[in-house]
């Protein structure tokens, strides 16, 4: 078989060493990783930061970061003769195991809370044959069942949630591509927190780098969470999570633990980012940078505005603010919050010169 595009080498091949993988793991591939760090320029100008970068994350090949870890979570399933997975979600997870489990040949069950799932996330799970099933709950309830059902012996079920020690794994590759971009570790590492996997698996990626010599530090971790769904800030799960950011609204987090160590250990710290924070990070992003996220993503950058407005950022600090997943998933929360301003015009040289007020 040739080596497809060899200068771009798959996340699974370029950091082999430090994943759990085999001469008997099979290979499964969408092209995930390798996604673009990008330097916030005008964003960061306007809050007095020259140094923001961007890890754009929505470039995954189902569009958010889940397609790190379920690339491993199911090469491992392949790799152990599961013939389906499950996945509670808040779409994103959903979307991603619906891909990589219709690439292996493998069936893919997806419990989901009704209602609260972002269009596009939904419409992924469905073309890829994902069998859907919608739960009168939240997220959390939606995990409770999922985990009880693949721990039962009558019809064997591989869990994809990040619960799965698999896709932790997959998912640290993003902190390996930040350094490997930056020649260095970050100063601070901000990032959104739903089940708190993600963050977890940034902290232990950065972890390894440092333990092989590859970075002298480690970023200080700044986990954010919408205030409506903030049980890491409060100290305690949350009953009924709400946020406009359906994909973190999470009242209990299953990496709780590692979060709060990943917080502890880096000297960093959890927040919350109110809904409308949240929307004008969405929205500046967009503006000022050509990137377009989805709400939830957008907390990272809500969180580092925040920080900057009341100074506790060093102007020179070397800040990545991780962009989980596309703005096109969620296209309802995105027009809602648009003037949408569109002239008509005939269809001739003088009809659209006239109607952009140029005659
Ligand atoms: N950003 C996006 C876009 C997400 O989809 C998620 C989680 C997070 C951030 C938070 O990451 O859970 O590791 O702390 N989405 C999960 C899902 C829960 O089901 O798609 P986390």
């Amino acid at each position: 078989m040739p080596a497809l595009n060899p200068a771009r080498p798959r996340l699974v091949e370029r950091y082999r060493d430090y994943l759990p993988v085999t001469a008997a793991t099979p290979v499964v591939s969408l092209g995930e990783g390798a996604t673009p760090l990008v330097r916030a320029r005008r964003l960061g100008a306007s809050i007095g930061l020259p140094n923001v970068y961007l890890k754009i994350e929505g470039q995954n090949p189902t569009g958010s970061f889940k397609d790190r870890g379920m690339v491993m979570a199911v090469a491992k399933a392949l790799e152990g003769g599961a013939r389906s997975v499950i996945c509670a979600s808040t779409g994103n997870t959903s979307a991603s195991a619906a891909a990589y489990a219709a690439a292996a040949g493998l069936e893919c069950v997806v419990v989901l809370p009704a209602g609260k799932i972002a269009v596009g996330k939904l419409l992924q799970a469905l073309v890829f044959g994902a069998r859907v099933i919608s739960v009168s709950g939240n997220f959390d309830d939606a995990l409770n069942v999922v985990r009880a059902l693949s721990e039962q012996d009558d019809h064997p079920i591989t869990l994809v949630n990040s619960v799965n020690p698999f896709r932790i794994e997959g998912q640290k590759t993003a902190a390996f591509e930040i350094c490997d971009d930056l020649g260095c570790a970050p100063d601070i590492l901000s990032i959104p927190v739903g089940n708190a996997g993600n963050i977890s698996a940034y902290w232990r990626g950065f972890l390894d780098y440092r333990e092989d010599g590859v970075v002298a530090a480690v970023p200080r971790m700044w986990g954010f969470q919408a205030s409506g769904a903030a049980p890491l800030v409060l100290g305690h799960p949350v009953e009924h999570p709400e946020t406009v950011a359906t994909a973190i609204r999470i009242g209990n987090p299953a990496s709780w633990n590692s979060a709060v160590a990943a917080r502890d250990d880096s000297g960093g710290r959890i927040s919350a980012v109110t809904d409308q924070q949240i929307l004008h990070a969405h929205r500046e992003l967009a503006r000022l940078e050509g990137v377009f996220c989805e709400p939830a993503s957008a907390a990272s950058v809500a969180g580092v505005i925040q920080a900057a407005q009341d100074r506790q950022l060093d102007p020179d600090a070397l800040v990545v603010c991780v962009l989980t997943g596309n703005g096109l998933k969620d296209p309802t929360t995105a027009e809602a919050g648009l003037t949408v301003n569109v002239t008509e015009a005939e269809p001739t040289v003088a009809g659209v010169a006239h109607a952009l007020g140029w005659t």
